[in-house]
């Protein structure tokens, strides 16, 4: 299996903000050992919501997928660890909770596939021009520190 250290796009979704559940869900990611070198809560604006989407425009459901990310405040992160993309996806679960693994942020949290909890980046190139809509990756990434994990492995 390849190992690759990468950075993923994160957001809880408005649902999560909402309900209550950004801890519970951050500490899902931080227990797995990710770490979050970005973090921003927001009002996502329309054109950071049609950006976001692009990808669903003329979908049935592309009109309510953009209102409901910019009904209430999201909370974006960039998340950075081992096969970041897919494993944090793994996380997550299926887009629809009823076909989520067990165990899964999803299946755990998340009422239908409009309200989700949370989306995370599908590949590394989605994950670049996503944290770009959201982040200034100049400015906002704070790459300067270590994990405990990481530091525990300089010592060694
Ligand atoms: P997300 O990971 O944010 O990516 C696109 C979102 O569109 C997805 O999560 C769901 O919230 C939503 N979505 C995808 N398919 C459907 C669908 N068939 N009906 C309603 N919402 C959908």
């Amino acid at each position: 299996m390849k190992i690759e250290m990468e950075r993923t796009f994160v957001a809880l979704k408005p649902d999560t903000v909402q309900r209550g559940l950004m801890g519970k869900i951050i500490t899902r990611l931080e227990d797995k050992g990710f770490k979050i070198i970005a973090m921003k809560m927001l009002e996502v604006s329309k054109e950071q919501a049609e950006d976001h989407y692009a990808e669903h425009k003329g979908k049935p459901f592309y009109d309510g997928l953009v209102k409901f990310i910019m009904s209430a405040p999201i909370l974006a992160m960039v998340i950075e660890g081992v096969n970041a993309v897919a494993e944090v996806r793994h996380i997550l679960g299926a887009t629809d909770p009823d076909k989520a693994d067990v165990g899964s942020i999803r299946a755990d949290f998340s009422p239908i596939m409009a309200c989700n909890s949370i989306h995370a980046s599908d590949s590394v190139e989605s994950a670049k021009r996503e944290m770009a809509i959201y982040f200034d990756l100049d400015k906002e990434l704070c790459t300067n520190w270590k994990t405990m994990m990481e530091l525990v492995i300089d010592a060694r």
